[in-house]
């Protein structure tokens, strides 16, 4: 019997299956994209404004690939700082500094409660980790508090698609084909089953951006890329 998905955000859950894939996360993440989630998150950088010498910080960044992103946009005079609560996520950006010959600081902490002073950095960006919180109205308050006035919040998240046809075939590959690749690939159908449910039960992309104007971000706006599946939400500090 397949069990029940408990896609509630629980941080020990969470934290224990992201911990549970991480060596086996970024290629599935670029088998399900076709490898176009790096291109999602250059996006990201595009509309987080920053350029060299700037500061950012990339909260949930998992593997690091937002967070080299942003590295290669602020240059060597510039800094970035990762934040993840996953230790074994962690373990595997901190590998890739090597290999990639970008240096981001790697810390371990919660998105909900950020270690840093008001204002510290330039920018701040989540990629596909926001929709993992229990309270998104604090995390966006977070991100928003860390960074200073006149700079930028970034969010890129899965989000589900409304043109006829294509939400139907969207709905069959992210509900039938994304857990069994899950089961086959990664070898924990769960993790894979608990995408689709979360995504299902994450705000529409205009109740996210009435979030984000909620804790106060000024002008939130977003794009909708690859055909409606992806919501690139930014605002203003
Ligand atoms: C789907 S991965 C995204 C990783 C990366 N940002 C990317 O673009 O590929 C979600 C990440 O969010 C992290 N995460 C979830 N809730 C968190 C929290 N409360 N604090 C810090 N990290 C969290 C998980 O450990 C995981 O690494």
């Amino acid at each position: 019997m397949t069990p029940r998905i408990d896609a509630s955000p629980e941080p020990a859950k969470i934290q224990a299956m992201f911990d549970g894939i991480a060596g086996r996360y970024d290629r599935l993440n670029s088998l399900m994209t076709a490898g176009l989630h790096h291109r999602w998150r250059d996006l990201g950088v595009l509309v987080a404004q920053v350029g060299p010498g700037d500061s950012a910080l990339d909260v949930a960044c998992g593997t690091g690939d937002f967070a080299f992103a942003l590295r290669r946009a602020v240059g060597r005079q510039g800094r970035v700082v990762g934040l993840d609560f996953s230790e074994e996520m962690l373990a595997l950006a901190r590998d890739k500094c090597g290999r990639n010959q970008l240096w981001v600081d790697f810390v371990q902490g919660d998105l909900l409660d950020l270690p840093f002073a008001d204002g510290e950095f330039d920018a701040c960006t989540v990629g596909f980790g926001i929709r993992n919180v229990p309270d998104i109205p604090r995390a966006f308050s977070e991100m928003r508090r860390v960074v200073r006035p006149g700079g930028r919040v970034v969010c890129l998240e899965i989000t589900r698609p409304d043109l006829i046809g294509f939400k139907q075939f969207y709905n069959l590959w992210f509900d039938g084909v994304v857990p069994l690749l899950g089961r086959f690939a990664a070898g924990d159908k769960f993790a894979y089953s608990y995408l689709p449910a979360s995504v299902r039960r994450f705000p529409d992309p205009d109740a996210l951006r009435d979030v984000m104007s909620g804790v106060g971000l000024i002008n939130p706006r977003y794009e909708i890329l690859a055909g409606g599946i992806i919501a690139l939400h930014h605002a203003l500090v």
